[in-house]
């Protein structure tokens, strides 16, 4: 048996001090009947145990998928503006992005705890497929995808893996790469003449950004899925 307090901050919900204010709240609830007390007796072994309606426990690696909204920074923490942290529930507080969305981008992005997972993701040397929908200036021609697709040298002289451009009309088109530069996406379409005007990241990997997820909701990833993305 372990008081609820400690058994949910080693979870990694809030502090002691702060789980006092949530378990008020009624937000906690010890199989399905609101938690009375900070100090209430569980048996971890067999109890449910829920935040917000959320299962809470002792768990094993953890990986969200995000349909971050435009405006959010991706980072933990951040001075001036708003994190992508703040649409998770404190439970995910311990878990860190998987690369970087700029503030004005926005689509599918990944957080975990699994700092080995995320490492994998990252690295250069995996070569994990982004697909990108972006809204630019003028109008995507064979040209330009043959140049994506040659490997573009970015206006600072920065050559870029062989990428894939393919133009939707007038103004859109999906783009294809396999690494993450600082403001790739933006700087190869610049490189072409074209200015993105927005951006949206709708795949990652054998993951496709859910239609039912709307920007600012998230859903865990089944273990199925995590181990496709390996
Ligand atoms: N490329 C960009 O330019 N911005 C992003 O947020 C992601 C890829």
């Amino acid at each position: 048996m372990q008081r609820l307090d400690r058994f949910l901050s080693e979870a990694g919900v809030a502090s002691r001090r702060e789980l006092r204010a949530i378990i008020r709240a009624g937000r906690v609830r010890v199989n399905d009947v609101p938690a009375s007390a900070p100090e209430q007796k569980i048996d971890e072994t067999s109890d449910r145990v829920t935040l917000d309606g959320e299962a809470v426990g002792p768990r094993g690696p953890v990986v969200l998928l995000l349909h971050k909204p435009t405006g959010y920074v991706t980072s933990t923490d951040d001075p001036r503006d708003r994190t992508v942290m703040e649409l998770l529930p404190p439970q995910y507080r311990g878990l860190a992005p998987v690369g970087r969305l700029d503030k004005d981008t926005s689509g599918l992005l990944l957080l975990t705890d699994d700092g080995q997972l995320a490492h994998r993701l990252i690295s250069p040397r995996h070569a994990v497929w982004k697909i990108y929908d972006a809204v630019h200036e003028g109008e995507a021609g064979e040209a330009d995808c043959a140049a994506f697709r040659a490997g573009l040298t970015l206006r600072d002289g920065t050559v870029c893996r062989p990428a894939y451009l393919r133009p939707l009309g007038p103004g859109r088109s999906l783009v294809a790469v396999c690494e993450g530069k600082y403001h790739q996406v933006k700087r190869m379409f610049r490189a072409v003449g074209k200015e993105v005007v927005y951006l949206k990241r709708i795949q990652f990997g054998t993951l496709t950004l859910d239609p039912s997820l709307k920007p600012g909701q998230y859903r865990k990833l089944t273990e199925e899925e995590v181990e496709q993305l390996c």
